[in-house]
């Protein structure tokens, strides 16, 4: 059955190859009204849709320039933007993402998958026009995502962690957290299909966000939001299938996934140009307070500052992920879960944290 689409008029799909995507928007047709349009087309063929779904290679520059201004008017007025990758990279994840697209999939997704998702947009309600983002800092959000890319590839294969691309991708999320908020910088990163770049990010964010509410100085906000972007830099060592595996994993695979704090302490410290304080935080983000973490059990005074701080930071990102095969949890659930864990993390902070947590859930543009 057709879904009511009232004041809108159907999914706009934008093409660099309008013939290759008429399967697509055959299936999609099950969903209501499907148009192709070619990156050639002019505003004025946009029309009003309920979802624009993007079906193109990104690596043409100039064609992401054109479509960059074509996609102005759906952006502005909240359009959900899905972005089908026909060649699925993490740089390439990043340019959907800055041209505003909410969702990120790879086209190799089957299309009843597709289908499924996009119907799902269709079904969430646009904002107001009084929630409508008009300042996304989308050129730090790029910058950010690229560089850790660079971050994340440099130490799954071997080179060295430059601490100058460190400094740069935390520059980057300062600046995007500064300009934007945090709830801005999680309505980009949640697009992010790839489970450890998504935490990653969120808990950089997060690290950023907070250590602003907390009025630290600038030179220990850095310190802070780079313990974040590196506390789980050790995952570049896990294999991909633990990584991504969508269900509970086994013993053994747990046993392996652990080992990702002591490998990236390893890996940064052979290399000389990281600070013990942001060593520890990446050893010890998951020692918890009662001594109840790992990978050494440690307990109360043991725990650094940094490292408390990084570790409800990392909690609540893990809480607020999401993954396309589950319901997000909602800020609020997630922050009253830390509130419970109160013998693992210290109160006062968790406490502090409120804001943060508070802010992540609260409109964009509030
Ligand atoms: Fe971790
Ligand atoms: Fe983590």
């Amino acid at each position: 059955m057709q879904r009511i689409m009232p004041d809108r008029n159907g999914i706009l799909v934008i093409s660099d190859r309008p013939d290759r995507s008429k399967e697509l928007a055959r299936r999609l047709s099950s969903l209501g009204t499907c148009r192709v349009i070619g990156l050639d087309a002019q505003q004025n063929a946009l029309g009003l849709p309920s979802v624009v779904v993007i079906d193109m290679d990104f690596r043409q520059q100039a064609a992401i320039e054109h479509l960059r201004e074509l996609l102005s008017a759906p952006r502005q007025l909240a359009t959900p933007i899905m972005a089908a990758l026909r060649n699925e990279t993490h740089l390439q994840q990043v340019q959907a993402a800055a041209l505003g697209a909410s969702t990120v999939l790879p086209a190799k997704m089957s299309y009843d998958e597709i289908s499924a998702i996009i119907g799902r947009m269709i079904d969430r309600p646009p904002p107001k026009p009084s929630t409508v983002r008009t300042s996304v800092p989308a050129e730090n959000l790029a910058e950010a995502l690229s560089q850790f890319d660079t971050i994340f590839c440099a130490a799954g294969s071997g080179e060295s962690v430059e601490r100058v691309v460190v400094e740069q991708a935390t520059a980057s999320v300062m600046a995007a957290i500064a300009e934007g908020g945090i709830r801005q910088w999680l309505d980009i990163v949640w697009t992010y299909d790839d489970a450890t770049y998504q935490h990653c990010m969120l808990v950089t964010g997060l690290a950023a966000a907070f250590a602003r509410s907390l009025h630290f100085a600038s030179n220990d906000q850095e310190h802070l939001v780079r313990g974040a972007l590196l506390h789980d830099v050790g995952k570049a060592k896990i294999p991909h299938a633990i990584l991504n595996k969508p269900g509970r994993l086994t013993t053994e695979e747990l046993a392996i996934m652990r080992t990702h704090a002591a490998a990236g302490y390893d890996l940064l410290r052979q290399q000389g140009q990281y600070e013990p304080e942001l060593l520890e935080v990446v050893l010890r983000h998951h020692e918890l307070l009662d001594g109840s973490g790992y990978p050494d059990g440690l307990s109360g005074a043991q725990i650094s500052d940094p490292v408390r701080l990084v570790t409800i930071c990392d909690i609540y990102a893990a809480l607020i992920e999401r993954r396309p095969y589950k319901q997000p949890m909602q800020p609020a659930h997630a922050f009253s879960i830390l509130q419970d864990m109160n013998d693992k993390l210290e109160g006062a902070l968790v406490r502090a944290f409120a804001w943060v947590a508070e802010s992540s859930s609260a409109p964009a543009h509030a």
